[in-house]
């Protein structure tokens, strides 16, 4: 039986290559974004990925609202992977405070509002249900002009923690992904003369996320697992 799996931020450099991971694994997915769809789907995709744009993930009625058209749509839900979220470079002395109310929205309340969400959808397969955050290595140690983004990712890793413990008993496993510099087009844009061979690969990061949602992980919860490449 194929399993489900719904992707947050799937329309973004690292969703997409999660998405195409799971689809290439034989799962069916669902891509949820707030943006627009940015192109059509390959005729593959088509039949694997269920792709849903203008989702404010922030919100918990549109959250549920998307995350019961998933299941509808494809079946109870195996897992949930959220990959929303964001960034922003900014000390504390040029900050007008505002920036760490975004950061706290993109990268903490979407996670917690789509798992919220998607806890109505899982199945009660003997397999157990995963979800898979995404922090960032700055939540363990953040330099310059790093402060609310990383305090945003830190956050995640305690929501990481307090919901794996939460659902131990229901079987659904709940980790996270600490990535170093992912190579994306626009941290080449970012930082045109860096050695880019050192970045990971959005690839490499979703293969260990499709690990974490595969049978063989049962018995890892709880955990903040760092995905750096060369770095
Ligand atoms: N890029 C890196 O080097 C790096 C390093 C460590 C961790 N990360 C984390 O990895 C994840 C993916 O990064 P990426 O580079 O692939 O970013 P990306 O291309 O910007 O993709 C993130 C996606 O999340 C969506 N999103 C943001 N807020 C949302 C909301 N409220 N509701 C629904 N969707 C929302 C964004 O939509 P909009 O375009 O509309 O905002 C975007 O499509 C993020 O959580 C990021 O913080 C990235």
């Amino acid at each position: 039986m194929q399993r489900v799996v719904a992707i947050t931020g799937g329309f973004g450099t690292l969703g997409r290559a999660v998405g195409n991971a799971f689809t290439a694994d034989g799962w069916k997915a669902a891509l949820l974004d707030r943006a627009p769809a940015p192109d059509a789907p390959t005729p593959e995709q088509q039949d694997a990925q269920f792709r849903l744009g203008g989702v404010d993930l922030t919100d918990l009625g549109s959250a549920r609202t998307a995350m019961s058209s998933v299941a509808g749509r494809l079946g109870p839900l195996n897992a949930l992977i959220n990959v929303a979220g964001g960034f922003r470079w900014e000390t504390l002395a040029d900050s007008d405070l505002e920036t760490w109310d975004l950061m706290y929205q993109m990268n903490v309340r979407t996670a917690a509002t789509a798992s919220r969400a998607a806890l109505d959808q899982f199945g009660d397969g003997p397999e157990g249900g995963r979800i898979v955050n995404i922090g960032a290595g700055a939540a363990l140690r953040a330099g310059a002009g790093m402060g609310a983004y990383a305090a945003s990712k830190a956050g995640v890793l305690r929501l990481t923690e307090a919901l794996a413990d939460e659902l131990k008993d229901r079987g659904i496993t709940v980790n996270a992904i600490l990535p170093g510099i992912i190579d994306t087009p626009q941290n080449r844009k970012d930082m045109p003369d860096a050695d880019f061979s050192r970045w990971v690969q959005p690839a490499d990061i979703a293969a260990v996320i499709l690990f974490l949602a595969s049978r063989a992980a049962m018995a890892v919860t709880g955990a903040s697992i760092p995905v750096t490449g060369r770095l």
